[in-house]
């Protein structure tokens, strides 16, 4: 039996983008605490996939809890929102992550018998809203994370939890808690929550978990507070929660020995632009093709992240058919352009100087990588709250511009030449250029661990939640 020991558990939804601020979260929390125990808690194939992004020298424990896709109708080892083809299926994998509860308050006897004390809190996933019953149960003080900002996530609760649009005709429609200056339009929301009626699956799992997380002692945000304060004033005001922004800059994961870098080496400062939709987005085959024009006709260098165009399988091999003829040979000749298939090093392609600008999806992981190296962004936001993301960096940051939006938002050659020269050459481009320096610094600044006045905001929001957990969990009336 190993000594008393603080330890604390974190549970994360099984999807990539939310596993990324988790890991980092866990990362800075190892730094900051490194004589209290941290476990992630989720299934058997993400922990053999987390296990391969955690440093060798980690001491990030990782807790498999049993589970088995095809007892909840789902392909068998499909265990990640990134081995689900359709979006169609994702609710399954939804409601299959609530089936967790009974191995995780397992997980949670073992721990404390191990330990001979119950963790000090949990962190859970604002999508894993079901753990608060089991943390209650045991008494442990427990705190929501959400993995997107404050401006993002204050829309997506906002929007799931009234389904405002569903109440009025106009397009554009007001979202409860939020200014006239941000209304939404239709454009703006994924498929799924624009016919949500509250009955359907999406709605009846994300209401569901949304509000049971307002519960929670806290909320932890993916962000700092100095890069979008009208964001976390809102989460605040919306949630009714204390906020805590725990936002980091994520480390680079290359080595110098890889090609897209030395290609990198011989462009000069902020010349070149980074186009990429994440892992699990991709846009229209037409739209591709006009994306795929504009670049060339706009003259600025690039590096392009293709996936195939939405309809086909994600994961299948890229066709060159779906460029214009001849394009990559082009674009190859005197390092104009560079095609990468399906993965590139998008954290060393943002820190490298030659990069100026991220044609991104705005995921907000996406988001902080850039932002945290001062490269302004062009959004193309494809799904879930990354619309909500491209309108703060437009209209309340002025880190960014959108192009367009969604697989079938109308876009042709000229309008793509005309906002990445706007972005890449123009003074408009140079002014977001700063103020994404500014951002950089203020992330930087963030998870400062000096004393006294220096220290950053993340670090103090982490004091702040063992401060929290200590005396909470000496509060015996609450339950
Ligand atoms: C949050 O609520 C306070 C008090 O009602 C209000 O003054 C403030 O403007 C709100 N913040 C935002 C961003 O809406
Ligand atoms: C909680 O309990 C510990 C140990 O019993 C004690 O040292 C600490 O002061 C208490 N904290 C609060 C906020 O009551």
């Amino acid at each position: 039996m190993a000594e008393q020991r603080q330890h604390i558990v974190m549970l994360p939804f099984m999807a990539q983008g939310h596993f990324i601020p988790f890991i980092a979260l866990a990362g800075l929390i190892e730094q900051l605490k490194p004589h209290c125990a941290i476990t992630i808690a989720t299934t058997p194939l993400n922990v053999q996939h987390l296990r391969s992004s955690l440093p060798p020298t980690s001491s990030i424990h990782l807790a498999a809890l049993p589970f088995s896709s095809s007892d909840h109708g789902l392909p068998p080892e499909t265990e990640n929102s990134a081995s689900i083809s359709q979006i169609d299926l994702l609710p399954r994998l939804m409601f299959a992550s609530e089936t967790l509860a009974p191995q995780f308050d397992l997980l949670l006897a073992d721990l404390t018998d191990l330990h001979r004390l119950p963790p000090l809190f949990i962190i859970s996933d604002m999508f894993t809203g079901w753990s608060i019953h089991i943390a209650r149960a045991r008494r442990i003080p427990h705190f929501s994370f959400t993995t997107s900002g404050g401006f993002g996530t204050s829309a997506f609760m906002s929007l799931w939890l009234h389904l405002p649009h569903r109440l009025t005709d106009a397009d554009p429609f007001q979202v409860p808690g939020f200014s006239d200056r941000f209304c939404l339009r239709r454009s703006q929301m994924s498929h799924y929550m624009r016919v949500a009626d509250g009955s359907d699956d999406w709605s009846v799992f994300l209401r569901r978990n949304i509000r049971i997380s307002l519960g929670s002692d806290a909320l932890i945000c993916n962000t700092v507070e100095g890069i979008e304060p009208y964001g976390v004033d809102l989460l605040r005001n919306i949630s009714g929660l204390p906020v805590l922004t725990v936002g980091s800059c994520r480390k680079t994961e290359t080595t110098k020995l890889d090609s897209c870098l030395e290609w990198l080496e011989s462009h000069r400062p902020a010349s070149v632009l980074f186009v990429s939709f994440g892992s699990q987005n991709t846009i229209g085959a037409s739209q591709m093709r006009a994306l795929a024009e504009g670049l060339e006709a706009s003259g600025v260098a690039f590096i392009w992240v293709v996936r195939p165009p939405y309809g086909f399988d994600m994961n299948s091999d890229f066709k060159s058919e779906w460029l214009p003829d001849g394009f990559e040979a082009r674009m190859g000749e005197k390092k104009r352009g560079l095609v990468m298939r399906r993965w590139a090093p998008q954290v060393g392609i943002l820190s490298h100087e030659a990069t100026g600008g991220f044609l991104s999806h705005c995921g907000w992981n996406s988001v902080m990588e850039s932002l945290s190296r001062g490269v302004p962004v062009i959004g193309w936001p494809v799904a879930s709250e990354q619309f909500y993301n491209s309108m703060l960096m437009e209209q309340e940051m002025g880190v960014g511009v959108e192009m367009t939006r969604g697989v079938v938002g109308e876009i042709d050659g000229g309008k793509v030449e005309r906002v990445v020269r706007m972005v890449m050459e123009g003074d408009t481009g140079r002014e977001m250029r700063q103020r994404a320096a500014r951002c950089r610094e203020l992330i930087m600044a963030a998870q400062a661990e000096v004393d006294g006045e220096k220290k950053g905001s993340s670090v103090r929001a982490i004091d702040r939640v063992f401060e929290m957990a200590i005396a909470g969990s000496n509060d015996t009336s609450k339950n």
